[in-house]
Formats: C-alpha cells, sequence, structure tokens
C-alpha cells in the first residue's frame, strides 16, 4: 500500500517587482525583477479526511474548496499545482498570511503557487521542479505567462530574465532598496500586453525602437546597480516610464504618482509590470523611510523593498 500524500507544515514564497524590462520582455530582450522576500506564507493542517483541500487567505479575501469540479480560478489554479506536485486532494486546510496586494502586478498569484508546492515538495525543493509546478497554475490565470513572475517568487534576489533562456542571478554588493506605490487601479496583464502588441503592429518602424530602448535600459540598470550608481539608476527610471506611455500602457493616475514620487525626493520613479493600474516603482535618496512617509503623507500606501547584499 502507498502512504497517502502529505503537505509540510509551512512554506513561503516572495512577491515581485518587475525593474526594468517589462513588455519589452515579450519581445525577446531581458527584464531585471527583485523578488519582495518572505511575502506569502502558507501553512498546512490536517482538516477532514473525507473532504477536499480547503485553501483560506482572508487578506486576498480567498476561502475556497479545492473541489475538482469547482470553476473558481484559484482553485483551479491550485489543482493544477497539487496535481503536478502529487500532492492531496483531501484531508487538508491551508492557511495564508501576506502583506502583499493582490491583483497588482506584485507577482501574487505566482507566490501563491510557489508556496503551494513548497507545501507538497518542501520549502527546500529542487528549484526547476517549483517552478514549473507554479507554471502548471500561472496558466490558469495568465494563459501564456513569460515565467519571470514564478521565477522571482521561488529564487528571490535580483534576477535577469530573458524567455526562454537560463534566469541569472545578479549578485548585489550593495544594500539596495526600492519604494512600490499601489494606485489601486485594477489592471489585466493580458489587455495591456494586447495592447502594445496592437499599437506594434500599426506602427513598427515606430515602437521597434522604443522596445529597442526599453531592452537597453536593462542591462545599464544592472550595471548602475553593481557600481552602486543610484542616481543614474533612478534616471534610467525617469526614462523608462515615459517610453512605457508611448507604448499605451500608462494611465493620468500613474503619470501622477510618478510625479509625486519625484516631488516627494524618489530618484527616480516609473510605472512596474503591465501598467495601464497597478503600481509605479520608485528609487529613494539614501533614506526610503522618507519617502515612505512623504507618500503616506499624500494618502499613499507605499510597500518597500529592501534587498540585501548577496552572502
Ligand atoms: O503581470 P505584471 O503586471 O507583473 O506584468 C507582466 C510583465 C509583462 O512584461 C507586461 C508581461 C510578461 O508576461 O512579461
Amino acid at each position: 500500500m502507498t502512504a497517502s500524500p502529505t503537505l509540510s507544515p509551512r512554506a513561503t514564497a516572495c512577491g515581485k517587482v518587475i525593474v526594468t524590462g517589462e513588455h519589452s520582455v515579450v519581445y525577446g530582450y531581458p527584464a531585471l525583477a527583485a523578488a519582495i522576500p518572505s511575502s506569502l506564507e502558507l501553512t498546512a493542517e490536517p482538516g477532514p479526511a473525507d473532504q477536499p483541500v480547503h485553501l483560506r487567505i482572508p487578506a486576498w479575501d480567498i476561502d475556497v474548496a479545492l473541489d475538482p469540479d469547482t470553476d473558481h480560478p484559484v482553485a483551479r489554479a491550485a489543482l493544477e499545482v497539487l496535481g503536478f506536485s502529487d500532492g492531496p486532494l483531501r484531508g487538508w486546510t491551508i492557511q495564508g498570511q501576506t502583506t502583499l496586494p493582490s491583483r497588482a502586478g506584485l507577482g501574487s498569484s505566482a507566490a501563491l503557487t510557489v508556496a503551494l508546492a513548497r507545501l507538497c515538495l518542501g520549502q527546500d525543493a529542487d528549484l526547476a521542479t517549483v517552478v514549473d509546478a507554479s507554471l502548471a497554475g500561472e496558466r490558469v490565470f495568465h494563459g501564456q505567462p513569460s515565467g519571470i513572475d514564478s521565477e522571482v517568487a521561488a529564487r528571490g534576489g535580483l534576477l535577469r530574465y530573458v524567455k526562454g533562456a537560463e534566469v541569472e542571478a545578479i549578485p548585489l554588493r550593495h544594500p539596495l532598496s526600492f519604494v512600490v506605490v499601489p494606485s489601486g487601479k485594477p489592471r489585466s496583464t493580458a489587455d495591456q500586453v494586447a495592447k502594445v502588441r496592437a499599437r506594434h503592429d500599426r506602427f513598427p518602424m515606430i515602437i521597434r525602437p522604443v522596445l529597442d530602448a526599453l531592452g537597453a535600459l536593462v542591462d545599464r540598470s544592472i550595471s548602475a546597480i553593481e557600481s552602486n550608481d543610484l542616481d543614474h539608476l533612478g534616471e534610467l527610471f525617469n526614462i523608462a516610464h515615459p517610453l512605457l506611455a508611448s507604448l499605451d500602457v500608462s494611465s493620468w493616475i500613474l503619470d501622477e504618482l510618478c510625479d509625486a514620487a519625484r516631488n516627494c525626493g524618489a530618484r527616480g520613479a516609473k510605472l512596474t509590470g503591465a501598467g495601464g493600474g497597478g503600481c509605479i516603482l520608485c528609487l529613494p535618496q539614501d533614506d526610503p523611510a522618507a519617502l515612505c512617509s512623504a507618500l503616506q503623507d499624500r494618502g499613499h500606501a507605499p510597500v518597500r523593498i529592501d534587498l540585501e547584499p548577496s552572502s
């Protein structure tokens, strides 16, 4: 008799923010992404043996039974991950704790699918297997995702990503802080990607150079981080934002947030992720707390990301 599948008691995964290279990454250029450390913690405990696994994440309003007949997208994605990882389908309750906003382009779905895979496979399971399990769930949410979110959610740190190639971890020699500001405006990654495709197909001679410039920005950003030239990195953020706006993926709310962040002293600010709504990413001066409190005073809810030097 084979033992029934079991779950680890606890697993974690990171959220993510795209530093530079969103949208151009879809066309084969590199992107640079940073993890939002320990963004989601899942805990599992045995539940009624005859009931489907139950998933509860109050911060994201998730309270679903992973019933094989369900058409709830979170449950279907979770079932894909459990199926890929040979996890149990009955007899467990999974509870999630997180400070990451959902549906804001901060990698919440990848954090969920990675943490679920780790509950099944173990927190220290092989990264490639965890990423593949996560992608099985991510396809339910996003159709054909580039895969960057799952890589960052599993690996953490700072990653250079090119579609279809091995990800490259960028070692950090100095601490690096970012501040993310959610706009509160929902957005659809698929719609934003489709908008860029339509503009590209109508004006290829104009849009290609924009994508070239966004792609070139990525390795310049990595060099700026490696040499700890944060003024240079901030300037690159300020170049990236209008380039992205020319692809039609900004909005008045994101433009205003970027202006507000610069007025509050940020070295640079740009939209991050698919755009339309979602979040902006700011590069603070040396004291990120000062930028956060200035933004809070204006009624925003900044999220601070502190990346530590690689050991
Ligand atoms: O879903 P978001 O907001 O993290 O945006 C994804 C980044 C894109 O480059 C726009 C799309 C992709 O698949 O890489």
